[in-house]
C-alpha cells in the first residue's frame, strides 16, 4: 500500500510574465486535483478584483505585499491539508525566496516563455513599449526569474497538457503525491523515477530537487531578455 504522506497539503506557486501561462496551467491543475478528490484552492494573485490583492498598485512595494498576502493565506491552508495552486506575477526574487523559506511543502513553477511568443499571447507588451502604460514586468518594470525553479517551463515551446504533466511529476518527485493519484491526475499513466543521486525537495534533502539541471540556463536566458 502506498505510503500516505501524500493527504498533506502543498503549494504550487506558478510564477512568470504576463501571457506566460499561469493561470491557464492554475486552472487546469485546480480542475484535476479536484476530480481527483483534493481540496484544492485556486487563486489568481493577478486578477486585480481578487480580495487579497485589491486596491494594491504595480509599484514593487504593492507587488511584494501581494506575494506576501497570497501566500500567508496559502500558508495556511496547506497545514490544513489543502492543495493551494497560485497563478502570480511575483516579479521580484525576494519575497518569493521568503515564501519558499515559510512554506513547508511549496513547488515553485516558473512559467518561461520567449518575448516574441508574450507579445502575440498579450497587447500588454506593445502597449508599454509605446509608453502607452506603465509597470509592466519585462519592458519597463523588471520580471526577476527564479533561479531555481522546482518545475521550468517552455509554454512556447510545449503545450498546456505538456507542462501539467511535468508539474505533475514534480509533485511525485516531492513526494506530494505518490504514483497511485499521479494516475489518477492523467488517466492511467506511470510517473517516471526519481533520478538517482536527486532526491527530491521534500524527500530527503531540502532542496535538492531545485539543482534542475537547465534551470539555470533558463534563468540566465531570461534574465538577458530582460536586460534587452
Ligand atoms: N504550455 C502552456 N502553458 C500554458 N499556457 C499555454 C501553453 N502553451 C500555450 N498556452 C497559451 O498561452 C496563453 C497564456 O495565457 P494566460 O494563462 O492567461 O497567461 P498568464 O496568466 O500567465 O498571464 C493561453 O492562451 C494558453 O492557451
Ligand atoms: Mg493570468
Amino acid at each position: 500500500m502506498e505510503l500516505q504522506p501524500q493527504h498533506g497539503g502543498f503549494v504550487i506557486w506558478i510564477t512568470g510574465m504576463q501571457g506566460a501561462g499561469k493561470s491557464t496551467l492554475a486552472h487546469h491543475l485546480h480542475k484535476r486535483l479536484t476530480a481527483a478528490g483534493r481540496p484544492v484552492e485556486l487563486f489568481d494573485a493577478d486578477d486585480a478584483e481578487q480580495i487579497l490583492v485589491k486596491g494594491l498598485g504595480h509599484g514593487k512595494e504593492d507587488r511584494d505585499t501581494a506575494v506576501r498576502r497570497v501566500g500567508h493565506v496559502a500558508r495556511l491552508l496547506a497545514r490544513h491539508g489543502a492543495v493551494v495552486v497560485v497563478a502570480a506575477l511575483s516579479p521580484y526574487r525576494e519575497p518569493r525566496e521568503q515564501l519558499r523559506r515559510e512554506v513547508r511543502r511549496f513547488v515553485e513553477v516558473f512559467a518561461d516563455c520567449k518575448m516574441e511568443t508574450l507579445q502575440q499571447r498579450s497587447d500588454v507588451y506593445r502597449r508599454a513599449m509605446a509608453q502607452e502604460i506603465q509597470n509592466v514586468a519585462g519592458v519597463d518594470d523588471p520580471y526577476e526569474p527564479p533561479t531555481h525553479p522546482d518545475v521550468l517551463l517552455h509554454t512556447d515551446a510545449e503545450r498546456a497538457d505538456a507542462s501539467v504533466l511535468r508539474i505533475l511529476q514534480a509533485l511525485v518527485d516531492a513526494k506530494y503525491i505518490g504514483p497511485t493519484e499521479f494516475g489518477r491526475l492523467t488517466g492511467g499513466q506511470k510517473p517516471k523515477k526519481a533520478a538517482k543521486g536527486k532526491p527530491a525537495r521534500g524527500g530527503k534533502g531540502k532542496g535538492a530537487a531545485r539543482a534542475r539541471p537547465g534551470a539555470r540556463k533558463a534563468a540566465a536566458r531570461a534574465g538577458a531578455r530582460k536586460r534587452r
